[in-house]
């Protein structure tokens, strides 16, 4: 989803809208430094738990109904997407509380993060902006991309489709805003596309050409 090598998940990397998915999990397991901020995480693991039990189904079918919205190649099918689904949240939910307690699961939500400025070197969003256009407005999506562009050097955001699988209407008018800002804004194509047309992110960093507008965090070993 986010084209991302080892160098860029060298810094401090924040997830937004982590949800019940296992990047943090799978992330922190091979040493990087990663961050999931989220509403949800107000919440126990055994609430979490029981509200994914009483949704999954219904999404799964959705994704049935209207699987020629999807390309089928990363799963091979609806059956093979539930299972990655479910093993991803129990990735999450084995992981949780003991990341809770060191930090790496917080509760907060757009448009405003509890972090101080620059804490992390990149920020990613998956599934949230953008995906849901219908009900976040243009002035929510750009106030929470500011605020990603505030607590980090660089924001990447996938998908660019709404849920009715079309290009965002807000996407435009947000690069033209972040560009005036004096942001470097480029949509970039991953190599992840698994609802049909959606194979790109947005990529946004500080400064002109994306260069450093000072140094960028020093962080301890370990
Ligand atoms: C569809 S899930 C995506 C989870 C994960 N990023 C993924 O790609 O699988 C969207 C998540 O965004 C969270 N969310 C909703 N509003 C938010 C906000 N204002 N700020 C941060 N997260 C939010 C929801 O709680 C939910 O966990």
């Amino acid at each position: 989803m986010f084209a991302l090598s080892a160098a860029d998940l060298h810094g401090r990397t924040l997830d937004c809208g982590g949800g019940p998915a296992s990047f943090n999990a799978e992330g922190s397991a091979l040493g990087t430094r990663i961050v999931s901020v989220d509403p949800i995480y107000a919440y126990s693991a055994a609430d979490i738990e029981g509200r994914i039990e009483d949704t999954f189904d219904a999404i799964m079918s959705q994704a049935r109904a209207r699987a020629d919205r999807f390309v089928w190649t990363y799963f091979a099918d609806p059956d093979a997407l539930a299972r990655a689904r479910r093993s991803a949240m129990r990735r999450f939910l084995a992981d949780y509380e003991a990341g809770r307690q060191v930090g790496r699961y917080i509760a907060g939500e757009l448009p405003s993060l509890p972090f101080a400025d620059r804490s992390f070197d990149l920020a990613l969003s998956s599934h949230l902006l953008f995906l849901y256009s219908e009900h976040l407005s243009l002035g929510e999506h750009l106030a929470g991309i500011r605020e990603l562009l505030r607590v980090a050097g660089e924001v990447r955001i996938f998908p660019l489709d709404n849920l009715a699988g079309e290009r965002s209407s807000h996407l435009a008018p947000v690069c033209d805003a972040l560009r005036l800002d004096g942001l470097t804004v480029e949509e970039v194509k991953v190599g992840y596309e698994f609802q049909r047309g959606a194979g790109s992110m947005l990529r946004v960093r500080h400064g002109v050409l994306g260069l450093p507008q000072r140094e960028p965090t020093k962080w301890p070993a370990g």
